[in-house]
């Protein structure tokens, strides 16, 4: 159980249910916000009883809609490389967990909220979501990776055209481009985010996490490196009891029954 000022956290059965809870502020991410969520991204990386994480915003109105702009309004350049830096490095940590992560994105994820909902795994959204990077609307570009996490999402014409007009996009067009997993009734959001998180909970643990390793490895680099990752961490499964339990279950005509050893 962790406590914070900004974020609400409970876990629920092994999923830590995470929600920006600035609802007056739609949630906007100020300074104090995103250094909660730093020291959280910490303690979770280390928490063996989280096996999925559901990031949320609190209210119906908002996942989050964007930084803090009356933070930012007096920052200097200075202050504002630093703003953007912590932001980059506090995504980066939340995108490597080791554990899975879902955006359950409730409402408007605008600039930093919808880079935020980018550094997840997988992002549902209720049919009420709006997404957008609005920030040249406000005289600056986007700073906490939006540049770079919307054009690897939706390839580079679609993320030119986001950003360069600053609109916002529904649920549906988000879908439709590949920034979102799934759309789902307001009211079903969260069942949907769980009934994910309890299905990859079902599956080989250590197996999960390698997937997801391998993914962000590879990614990030040219296909020969992220081939030669996979191939490591494929291996890696053959040390683990969950890789005779899952082949023995399959031959034995059973289910599995996973420790994530
Ligand atoms: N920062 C600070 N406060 C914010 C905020 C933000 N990003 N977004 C909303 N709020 C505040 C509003 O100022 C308002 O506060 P008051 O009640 O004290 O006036 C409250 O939240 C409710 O907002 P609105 O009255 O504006 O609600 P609305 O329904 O009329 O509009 C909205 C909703 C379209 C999301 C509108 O609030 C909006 O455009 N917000 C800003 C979105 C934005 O530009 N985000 C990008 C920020 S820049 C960024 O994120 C940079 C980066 O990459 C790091």
């Amino acid at each position: 159980m962790y406590n914070y000022q900004n974020l609400v956290y409970e876990n629920e059965n092994g999923i830590a249910i995470v929600a920006i809870n600035r609802p007056k502020a739609l949630n906007a991410l100020n300074a104090a916000t995103m250094r909660e969520l730093n020291d959280l991204c910490d303690k979770l990386a280390q928490d063996k009883a989280v096996q999925v994480v559901i990031l949320t915003g609190s209210g119906d109105k908002a996942f989050v809609a964007g930084a803090d702009i009356t933070e930012m309004q007096a920052m200097s350049a200075i202050e504002g490389r630093e703003w953007g830096k912590l932001g980059q490095l506090v995504f980066n940590k939340l995108e490597n967990l080791p554990q899975p992560v879902i955006a359950a994105v409730n409402g408007f994820a605008l600039g930093g909220g919808c880079e935020l909902a980018m550094a997840c795994d997988i992002r549902i959204a209720s049919e009420k979501a709006k997404f957008g990077q609005p920030e040249v609307t406000l005289g600056i570009t986007p700073g906490f990776a939006g540049t770079q996490r919307l054009a690897r999402l939706v390839g580079k014409g679609l993320a030119k055209e986001i950003l360069y007009t600053g609109d916002m996009i529904d649920a549906a067009e988000a879908y439709r481009i590949g920034l979102v997993n799934k759309v789902v009734a307001p009211e079903e959001l969260m069942a949907a985010a769980k009934a994910m998180a309890q299905k990859i909970m079902m599956r080989a643990p250590v197996a999960v996490r390698l997937c997801k390793a391998a993914v962000n490895e590879g990614l990030d680099t040219d296909l020969e490196t992220g081939t030669a990752y996979e191939a490591e961490v494929f291996g890696l499964c053959f040390a683990t009891e969950d890789q005779k339990e899952g082949m023995a279950a399959f031959v034995e005509k059973r289910k599995a029954n996973f420790k994530g050893k």
